[in-house]
């Protein structure tokens, strides 16, 4: 619901024993998904957490640009910490590849922005959806046909090769040497290829239950977010349709999951960040380093009017709050519950990037609690402040948090309905 990094892989864990099937359908590598339980700690990057259970079948959907090399890498981790990936992981045959060149391409572009540099993750996401939106994308299916792959390629590595080498004075790979690199990881795709949508579909219509797993969040879309400091998809819900090729009556209840407070990695507006000693302490009590880079990540209150847009603009109907207890010692918790733009009250995030980074937040003074929360897990167990922090948020969004999350293992958590 905000800019990423509200803690969903542990939502999406925890939710995931009721479901059948698990799906991604937009982003890449640029997403990190922690999943913590008892001594064990996965770090997840492409691949639903739904693989670590036994059973579900996980898909990797159309909507998705796949770096073959993390791809490949993280299911040799996952192998060699003995989960089983035979019948159970399915790749779109319709996905976007991630080639070296698109990494090279992001960091050129990136470099050159300098001080107005969007902050990427340098996964290469940016450039292979640029490549999709060209045309003249490879796609994941491209992998089984030789002729159709070399005679992509030809057209596509000379186009990314010039821009890189006559714009940015980058050389890059060759079309035999990306031929070569592609080779390296045939085995570990080919044998997961599948059209996805029909077995999204064939699954949805015999009643087999299906978590859509969203990556990044609802301010970093492309169309609905801080433009354009945002990553290259579609995080919102319109991108489960478009990302899976699912029917829209596939969906059903849709969770929002809202930190208590709010984080950014990268460039970009963000109104209520706090660049003082309250934004270090709840960076350091809430371990706001990127899964994904490791980058400190800025830090703020909880804006209730980018949450509003959120939830307006996906139709949530349910709220997993995350990450309540980082905020057990602080003697008072400001929310935003409107920006203020030349003196003028603004209701929603406006359009422009400019606006965007000028609107003052107003702040509701709420009382903290000064006691710890962590591990609790029946709501009656918390603090009366606590509680009164979720009822505003629950009274101010029209939506109820049926999940409140007290730590990042999936014990310490409050499930209320
Ligand atoms: P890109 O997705 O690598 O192109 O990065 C675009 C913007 O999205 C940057 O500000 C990134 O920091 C941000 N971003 C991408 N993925 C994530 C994520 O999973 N969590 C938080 N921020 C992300």
């Amino acid at each position: 619901m905000q800019w990423g990094d509200e803690g969903k892989g542990k939502i999406v864990d925890l939710l995931i024993p009721d479901y059948d099937i698990n799906v991604r359908f937009q982003g890449g590598n640029n997403a990190g998904h922690t999943v913590k339980f008892g001594t064990q700690h996965f770090a997840l990057h492409l691949i639903p957490s739904g693989i670590l259970h036994e059973g579900k079948i996980c898909v990797l959907g159309n909507g998705m640009v796949i770096d073959p090399e993390a791809l490949t890498s993280e299911m040799e981790h996952l192998r060699s910490r003995g989960i089983r990936m035979d019948g159970n992981l399915f790749i779109s045959d319709r996905a976007q590849l991630i080639l070296p060149h698109h990494k090279l391409l992001d960091k050129a572009r990136e470099d050159s922005l300098k001080e107005r540099s969007i902050g990427t993750t340098g996964r290469g996401i940016g450039p292979s959806y640029e490549s999709k939106i060209f045309r003249y994308g490879l796609r994941t299916g491209d992998l089984q046909d030789r002729d159709v792959m070399k005679m992509k390629l030809d057209k596509l590595i000379p186009a990314l090769s010039g821009l890189l080498e006559k714009v940015y004075g980058v050389t890059s790979p060759g079309v035999e040497e990306t031929i070569q690199f592609l080779d390296t990881y045939m085995e570990s795709i080919l044998p997961h290829l599948a059209d996805t949508a029909v077995l999204i579909n064939s699954m949805g219509q015999i009643g087999r239950s299906i978590l859509f797993e969203g990556a990044q969040g609802t301010m970093l879309d492309v169309d609905h977010g801080t433009y354009p400091f945002v990553t290259s998809s579609n995080c919102t819900v319109g991108g489960v349709l478009t990302g899976s090729g699912a029917s829209p009556h596939l969906l059903g209840s849709i969770m929002g999951v809202l930190k208590a407070y709010t984080t950014r990695v990268g460039g970009g507006p963000f109104p209520t960040e706090l660049k003082d000693k309250f934004g270090d302490k709840l960076r350091s009590r809430g371990n706001e380093f990127g899964t994904t880079t490791g980058r400190p990540r800025r830090t703020g209150w909880l804006d209730l009017v980018a949450a509003r847009y959120a939830v307006m603009l996906n139709g949530i109907n349910q709220i997993a709050l995350t990450k309540l207890d980082v905020l057990d010692d602080f003697e008072e918790i400001p929310i935003c519950t409107k920006y203020r733009l030349k003196g003028t009250v603004v209701e929603s995030p406006p359009a422009a990037d400019k606006a965007m980074a000028k609107v003052s937040p107003d702040f509701d003074h709420l009382p903290g609690w000064a006691e710890q929360t962590t591990s609790v897990t029946r709501y009656e167990d918390l603090p009366a402040n606590a509680r009164h922090y979720v009822e505003y948020i629950e009274d101010f969004l029209k939506v109820k948090a049926t999940i409140i999350s007290t730590g990042p293992r999936r014990e310490e958590t409050i499930v209320r309905n």
